[in-house]
């Protein structure tokens, strides 16, 4: 952007206050003509070269044409253009470091990862994997998850958003056939039948299948059916919609902390997604069938491994070397609960010297450890999640 023309960004001013103008008037009915959405096309590419940071190329797509719109359940839906309520209780960075992000997408466009062929051919593999006992050719991949999770034990209390501040290490030692994964979890239907069980969650991960390399990426995942069919990593499919112009799931994340809230907006009921700075993007209501609100929330890390080698580190690698603070779990007018409502239960499991997860209510979760664990061969493992 820093090379445009001026009168380059005045045409691309002018379309994009267009476009924004037609569209605030009807997401449908668009009064460019051909021969106008053909020169804007041209504009666009030309105006928004794909970049390369880490290997990886962005694009800044038209927001009304991302890949999110290709999901059948979005036909009707509706482009939410604003965060209309933000929970008071936001988190704000505690760090002072420069945000080094990607550039700014313009204005009408927002920053996408562009999906490639192996990045398809590397999401096969881990719908694959997530079938492994009908693969009798496939070594077993177990996941060991610790954290801490909040429930609605108590009846009346149903959980309709969460905010923390994570602390971001950058892992190594994490094998390509390995995952190493920190991430808030908002479920529903977690104890009902797997066709209803829905969940979003973010985080940061070291994930080889998902994102092509070792490096610590920030991504999403979401899911209608307990992790079955629907759902994916970042953007691997329609779904999540993109409104941010600068963050985007896929990004490498390379600062050390974190700040991540997903809430639902009592106006539209999309589930938000936003970090300290800005709104990144949403999952659109339409694409649930289970998730008015969250039935538990739960924030941990999960490493996965083939049970021929020894689990991968989490955290920081060291024993409750990494934390999650100022964890606000949000009522419906995403207000706090008091903590007495929110049932906290820390869950492991594995422990000690593997992985740790302490909570209290004051300090946070302190999780994390060096892994290393491996299952014997003659006890094959019950049960296979992958997150
Ligand atoms: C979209 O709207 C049309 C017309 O109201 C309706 O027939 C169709 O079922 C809707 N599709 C979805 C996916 O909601
Ligand atoms: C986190 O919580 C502490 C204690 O309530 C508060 O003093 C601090 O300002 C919060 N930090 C951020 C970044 O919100
Ligand atoms: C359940 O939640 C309600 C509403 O927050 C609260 O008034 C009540 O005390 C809670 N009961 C228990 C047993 O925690
Ligand atoms: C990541 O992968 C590269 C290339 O495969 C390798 O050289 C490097 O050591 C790995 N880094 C970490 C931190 O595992």
């Amino acid at each position: 952007m820093g090379h445009m023309e001026g009168s380059q960004a005045l045409v691309l001013f002018i379309l994009c206050a267009l476009l924004y103008h037609s569209v605030a008037a009807d997401h449908t009915a668009r009064y460019l003509s051909e021969a106008e959405e053909k020169e804007l096309q041209t504009q666009l590419k030309s105006l928004n070269k794909p970049y390369d940071e880490y290997g990886i190329t962005f694009d800044c797509v038209d927001i009304y044409k991302q890949p999110a719109f290709d999901h059948p359940l979005l036909k009707n839906h509706t482009l939410q253009i604003k965060s209309i309520s933000f929970p008071k209780s936001m988190n704000k960075n505690p760090s002072s470091e420069t945000v080094k992000l990607p550039r700014r997408c313009p204005r009408g466009t927002v920053l996408i990862r562009r999906t490639t062929r192996e990045d398809l051919i590397r999401e096969k593999q881990i719908q694959r994997t997530k079938r492994i006992d009908l693969q009798e050719d496939t070594v077993t991949v177990e996941a060991y998850t610790a954290g801490v999770s909040f429930s609605d034990l108590n009846e009346s209390v149903k959980f309709y958003g969460i905010s923390a501040i994570l602390d971001v290490y950058q892992l190594s030692g994490v094998l390509d056939t390995q995952t190493s994964a920190t991430q808030i979890v908002v479920n529903k239907g977690e104890t009902g039948p797997l066709d209803y069980r829905n969940v979003v969650q973010a985080g940061f991960h070291v994930h080889h299948e998902a994102e092509g390399d070792n490096l610590t990426h920030f991504f999403t995942y979401w899911t209608t059916d307990g992790y079955q069919k629907t759902g994916c990593f970042n953007i691997h499919c329609a779904g999540f919609i993109q409104t941010s112009e600068r963050t985007t799931p896929g990004l490498v994340y390379t600062l050390s902390n974190m700040v991540l809230s997903i809430f639902k907006d009592p106006k539209t009921s999309n589930w938000m997604l936003v970090n300290d700075k800005e709104w990144i993007g949403y999952w659109p209501k339409e694409i649930f069938n289970n998730l008015a609100d969250s039935s538990q929330i739960q924030l941990s890390a999960t490493a996965s491994s083939p049970t021929d080698q020894p689990s991968p580190p989490t955290g920081n690698g060291e024993l409750g070397g990494a934390s999650f603070k100022n964890i606000t779990v949000l009522n419906g007018e995403l207000n706090p609960y008091p903590p007495y409502v929110q049932h906290a239960e820390t869950f492991l499991d594995i422990g000690k010297p593997f992985y740790e997860a302490i909570y209290n209510v004051d300090s946070g979760l302190f999780y994390g450890g060096p892994g290393g664990w491996k299952p014997e061969p003659q006890n094959p493992p019950s049960s296979i999640s992958h997150r």
